[in-house]
């Protein structure tokens, strides 16, 4: 397993800033989601910091659907950046944790009329709409509850850019249920009309063309090509064009198979070249954003997991159980996604056979990992899986009532704990 900068190997043993994961375990119990909070701060700063202009403002939009909690949502609002969100929920959390709701955008492509009232009601800066029958719902809502309210918004566009990237994370293909397409013959109609209606004030464009997506390139064709898109619409159309929203998707590295690019490094790059095609297009921007999620969260994150049974099945297979499985990670079960792990307490030994991680669940899918060569194990090794900071917690479920994980977050000093294991009085706590 590619080890993290916070991971060191101590006396035959990984460590995480010096803390061992046995103590960690005995203190929090397994299986437990840990968080790194310096290398995330220093991520987000080195984008905040390098995503800058002197031709427009600029903004990183944390995409909270990746990783939310209140304490996340806290350090959001402290290293002040915006935050994406897709739900009434995520608009509660982000401001539960402080976040400034102005600096919000709300995503989503079936937004119900309740979700727009309280994002309205709860001041949220900007509503970037998926297409024109939303638009025109949020005009009546607007219309009906808050004649006064003029609301900022943009417009999700599909600039139909194939990016390689699994077919799930995917969200710009012709086919997408994401946003407008830009190709449609009707496009420039469904502006101008948006643009008419009185309660919103249409500002601009946003476009997210997937997720994991490991070439520059495809980010600099989705940039240019919305541009392009925003040229013809200045052209075609009355609206005055000023902000731009090009999404998130940043690849980053799970297992040797992967091989991002180092985004920090890159943005200064993408500013420049927004700037100058943004100058050759004439185009009137005042405020370009960008919404990464799992690039700024997922290396900070890991999962730690007690070893439980062994098993050889007939034909050979050697299964290793953890204590927690695709409840806590449904990513491998819902897109093969893959992952590295090790044996914290054997960290050292050498790699003696081929295991498949699985979890406890009732469910032949429940695996975390299908093949990976581990030193010998033995039930009560821990087993840490790395990379699991994005859509592994926000994506948990209580299936077969098995409690989630809790959360803490390790900082230079300490260790707090952040989120609480469920009870399993927490199982049943709606139900009547
Ligand atoms: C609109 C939008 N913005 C941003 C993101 C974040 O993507 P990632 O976590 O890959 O950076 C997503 C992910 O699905 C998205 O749909």
């Amino acid at each position: 397993m590619k080890l993290e900068s916070y991971q060191q190997i101590k006396d035959d043993r990984l460590t995480h800033r010096g803390y061992d994961y046995e103590r960690i375990a005995q203190e929090y119990q397994t299986p437990l989601y840990i968080f790194d909070e310096p290398s995330f701060i220093e991520r987000v700063k080195g984008y905040r910091d390098q995503f800058q202009s002197e031709v427009f403002e600029t903004e990183i939009l944390y995409a909270s659907k990746a990783l939310l909690t209140k304490e996340i949502a806290r350090l959001v609002a402290r290293l002040d950046i915006g935050q994406d969100v897709v739900s009434a929920g995520e608009i509660y959390a982000g401001q539960a944790g402080g976040i400034d709701a102005k600096r919000m955008y709300f995503h989503g492509n079936n937004k119900t009329d309740q979700e727009l009232l309280y994002a309205i009601k709860n001041g949220v800066g900007t509503i970037v709409l998926d297409n024109q029958s939303e638009a025109h719902r949020l005009n009546h809502l607007i219309q009906q509850s808050n004649e006064g309210h003029i609301q900022k918004v943009l417009l999700r566009v599909n600039p139909g850019i194939e990016a390689s990237t699994h077919e799930y994370i995917l969200t710009a293909t012709n086919d997408s249920k994401f946003g407008e397409n830009i190709h449609d013959s009707e496009i420039f109609m469904v502006i101008s009309e948006i643009a008419a209606l009185s309660h919103l004030n249409l500002v601009g464009f946003h476009s997210h063309i997937g997720s994991q997506i490991f070439e520059a390139d495809s980010f600099l064709k989705a940039s240019e090509s919305l541009i392009d898109f925003a040229q013809k619409v200045m052209e075609q159309t009355a609206l005055k064009i000023t902000e731009l929203n090009f999404g998130g998707g940043f690849g980053v590295y799970y297992t040797e198979e992967d091989q991002p690019f180092d985004v920090i490094d890159y943005l200064p790059r993408f500013v420049k070249q927004i700037e100058k095609a943004i100058q050759e297009a004439k185009l009137p921007i005042e405020k370009v954003a960008i919404e990464p999620g799992r690039s700024l969260v997922n290396a900070s994150g890991s999962t730690l997991y007690r070893v439980g049974d062994l098993k050889q099945t007939l034909s050979g297979k050697h299964y290793l159980f953890v204590d927690g499985g695709m409840t806590d990670n449904i990513r491998p079960a819902l897109y093969q996604a893959k992952y590295e792990a090790a044996l914290v307490n054997k960290i050292t030994d050498s790699a003696k056979a081929s295991y498949t991680i699985a979890g406890k669940a009732c469910e032949s899918g429940d695996k975390i990992i299908e093949s990976i060569m581990l030193p010998e194990a033995t039930p009560g090794d821990l087993l840490l899986v790395n990379g699991t900071g994005a859509y592994n917690f926000t994506m948990a479920s209580n299936y077969n009532y098995i409690p989630r994980p809790a959360m803490i977050h390790v900082t230079e000093e300490t260790i707090k704990l952040t989120v609480k294991r469920d009870t399993l009085d927490d199982l049943v706590r709606n139900q009547l």
